[in-house]
């Protein structure tokens, strides 16, 4: 694996969400992933970016593409050490949301992914770890 082959994007602010949401484009078209592939990798980092800066305030966003065998796939994982989702499963339906949003973050972005785990802990804060693998 090659440094090139993972990035990591500090979460702070609206403007690091844009800035996530273009390098994750960038390395999956590299990667060779298709225009379809794209778009919904731009939007499942989008989401999980903002729920950082909506409910956690600061974390960060890594990329990594993942070789198996001859599959390639793109790995986003979003860390934050806010204050956790105490009820996962509660989280994952549609239309939850303890904001202002619709709550169709998290359920829409796992139907969008091949892969997505969530860890959460009060004292630790939230990890998402969703992956696509290329057509
Ligand atoms: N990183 C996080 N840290 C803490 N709580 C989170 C985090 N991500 C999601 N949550 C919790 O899970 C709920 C559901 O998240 P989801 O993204 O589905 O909806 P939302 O962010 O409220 O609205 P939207 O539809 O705009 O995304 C949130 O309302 C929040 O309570
Ligand atoms: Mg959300």
């Amino acid at each position: 694996m090659t440094p090139k082959d993972e990035i990591h994007v500090p979460i702070n602010s609206d403007s690091d969400i844009v800035t996530a949401r273009q390098q994750g484009r960038t390395m999956a078209l590299e990667a060779g992933f298709g225009d379809t592939d794209l778009t919904v990798i731009s939007t499942a980092i989008s989401e999980v970016a903002r729920n950082i800066v909506e409910h956690a305030l600061s974390g960060e966003i890594i990329l990594r593409i993942e070789h198996n065998g001859s599959k390639a796939g793109l790995v986003i994982t979003a860390r934050d050490d806010g204050p956790g989702i105490p009820d996962i499963a509660l989280a994952m339906q549609d239309g939850y949301s303890t904001g202002k949003g619709l709550g169709l973050g998290l359920p829409g972005t796992k139907r969008l992914m091949d892969e997505f785990d969530i860890v959460s802990d009060p004292e630790i804060g939230t990890t998402v770890i969703m992956k696509k693998w290329r057509n």
